[in-house]
C-alpha cells in the first residue's frame, strides 16, 4: 500500500491545493481530516465532498465540539485562561484537540504521516507539532505551505490548471481562524497597528454603541468551577460556551486587540472577539474570590498566567501543563455557586455572588455592631508582622533610629554583628514616608 498522510482540511484555498500538491511532492496518498469545533461557516459535508473533489483518497469529518468544550475549554475557563493578561487562547486551545484527531487518524489507517497548512511565522505550526511529536512520535509531520513551497500564487495557479472546485473568490485579505471559543483576525490592514480595527472583523459580537442601551442581566451556576447552568436552565459546557457567546456577545463583549508576543520571537497585532469566554471567565474568577482561600486564591493568580503561556507556547500535553492542571483541579473542588453578570455596553460587570461554599462571612466583615471580629486581636497581630520592618528600620533607616521611633532599638541594636553592618557609616537619613 502506498504510504499515507493525514492532513488537517479546512476546505479552503491551500489545504484543497496541498492535497495533490502533497500527492505530486511526496508520492504520498492523502487523507483528508476536517475537525469540527465550531468554526461555523460552510457544512462540513460539502468540505468533504471537495477534499474527495480535489483528490483525497478519503474524507472525514470528526465533530469534536463537545470533546472541545468539555476537555480544552473548560480547564482554560478554570485556569481563567489569558494570554498577556487578555487574550483567551482561541486558536491555542483549538490545536491540540485537532492534532489528537490526526494522530489518531493516521493511527487508525497506518498513515506514517501527519499535515497541517500552517506558515512558517506563527505559533500554529509549533502548536501542531510539538502536540503530534507528544501523541505521535512515530509520526512524521509536514507543513506544505512552509516545508514544500506552496505560496498563495501557486495555489491560485494550481487550482486553475487542475480544475479544482474552490471558489476562487477574492481572497480575504486577512488571516482568520475560529472556533467555539472566538475568533482570531490578523494580516491584512491590521499590520498597521495604529490602523483601528474596523467593524466587518467582527461577526460574534455587535457593536457595543448599537446593543441594547439597558443591558441584561444573566446569572451563571457553577459547579467545581464549570457552568452547569444558565438562568436555571441545565446547559453543558459546550451549550454554556454557545449560549454565552450570543447573550455577550449580543451586548458587544469580549472584544480585543493587543500586540502579541509570538513564540517564534515575532510581534503581531491580532484582533479577538470572545464574547462567551470573556463573560465566563469574569464570573468564574469572582466565584473564586468568594470561595477559595486568600493564599490559594493569590497564589492560583500565577499559576494562572504560566499555564496560559505553556497553552500558547503550544505545550498543552508536557508534564508541567499536566501537574499544573492538577493544581488547579485541586482549588476548583468548591467553585461552586452563582453569579450574576450584567451585561451591557461591551462589558460583563459582576454584580451578585452567593455560594454554599462561600468564605464570605457577614459577621466578621461588617461594620455594624455585634460584628464578631476580634478588633483587639489586630493589634498584636500587627505588632508581630511588621516585627521585620521594626528589626530592619534600626539598621536601615537612621531617621527611625534618631527619632527613637522603634521602641526595643537599644538592645537590638547593639545585637548587631559587628563587621559589615556596624561599619556601615550613619548615613544622611534617608528620606521616606513615615506613618501617620
Ligand atoms: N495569534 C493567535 C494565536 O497565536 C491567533 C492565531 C490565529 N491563526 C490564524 N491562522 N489566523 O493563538
Amino acid at each position: 500500500m502506498t504510504d499515507r498522510i493525514v492532513l488537517a482540511y479546512s476546505g479552503g484555498l491551500d489545504t484543497s491545493v496541498a492535497i495533490g500538491w502533497i500527492k505530486e511532492r511526496t508520492g504520498k496518498d492523502v487523507v483528508a481530516l476536517a475537525v469540527d469545533v465550531g468554526q461555523g461557516g460552510e457544512d462540513l459535508e460539502e468540505v468533504r465532498q471537495r477534499a474527495l473533489a480535489c483528490g483525497a483518497v478519503e474524507a472525514i469529518v470528526a465533530d469534536v465540539k463537545d470533546e472541545f468544550a468539555s476537555d480544552y475549554l473548560m480547564p482554560a475557563l478554570k485556569a481563567n485562561a489569558a494570554y498577556q493578561r487578555s487574550y483567551p487562547l482561541v486558536s491555542a486551545l483549538s490545536r491540540p484537540l485537532i492534532s489528537k484527531y490526526l494522530v489518531k487518524t493516521a493511527h487508525e489507517l497506518g498513515a506514517d504521516s501527519v499535515a497541517h497548512g500552517c506558515t512558517g511565522q506563527g505559533n500554529d505550526q509549533v502548536r501542531f507539532e510539538a502536540a503530534v511529536a507528544a501523541l505521535g512520535p512515530d509520526l512524521q509531520c509536514i507543513a506544505p505551505i512552509r516545508d514544500l513551497e506552496l505560496t498563495r500564487d501557486r495555489s491560485i495557479e494550481y487550482a486553475a490548471a487542475h480544475d479544482l472546485p474552490i471558489r476562487q473568490s477574492k481572497k480575504s485579505p486577512y488571516s482568520i481562524d475560529q472556533n467555539v471559543w472566538g475568533k482570531a483576525v490578523e494580516t491584512g490592514f491590521l499590520e498597521d497597528p495604529w490602523n483601528a480595527p474596523i467593524e466587518d472583523l467582527y461577526t460574534y459580537t455587535k457593536n457595543p454603541v448599537e446593543a441594547s442601551p439597558e443591558g441584561v442581566d444573566v446569572v451563571i451556576t457553577f459547579k467545581h468551577g464549570i457552568p452547569v447552568a444558565i438562568d436555571g436552565e441545565a446547559v453543558t459546557p459546550l451549550q454554556a460556551v454557545e449560549r454565552m457567546n450570543v447573550l455577550a456577545g449580543n451586548e458587544g463583549i469580549g472584544r480585543l486587540d493587543l500586540v502579541e508576543d509570538r513564540l517564534v520571537g515575532i510581534k503581531s497585532r491580532e484582533v479577538y472577539e470572545a464574547p462567551g469566554a470573556v463573560a465566563l471567565i469574569t464570573a468564574h474568577e469572582e466565584l473564586e474570590n468568594l470561595t477559595l482561600e486568600r493564599d490559594v486564591n493569590r497564589y492560583k493568580r500565577d499559576v494562572e498566567n504560566r499555564w496560559s503561556q505553556l497553552v500558547y507556547d503550544g505545550l498543552w500535553y508536557s508534564g508541567l501543563k499536566r501537574a499544573l492542571d492538577a493544581f488547579i483541579d485541586e482549588t476548583q473542588q468548591m467553585v461552586s455557586g452563582d453569579i450574576r453578570l450584567h451585561l451591557q455596553g461591551g462589558r460583563a460587570t459582576v454584580t451578585g455572588r452567593r455560594s454554599a461554599q462561600s468564605l464570605y462571612d457577614y459577621n466578621l466583615v461588617t461594620y455594624d455592631e455585634g460584628g464578631t471580629f476580634e478588633h483587639k486581636a489586630a493589634k498584636g497581630f500587627i505588632n508581630i508582622w511588621s516585627l521585620p520592618s521594626k528589626i530592619a528600620a534600626r539598621r536601615d533607616n537612621p531617621l527611625a533610629l534618631g527619632q527613637g521611633a522603634v521602641s526595643v532599638e537599644a538592645s537590638a541594636a547593639s545585637e548587631l554583628p559587628q563587621g559589615e553592618a556596624a561599619a556601615t557609616p550613619v548615613a544622611e537619613p534617608v528620606a521616606r514616608e513615615t506613618e501617620r
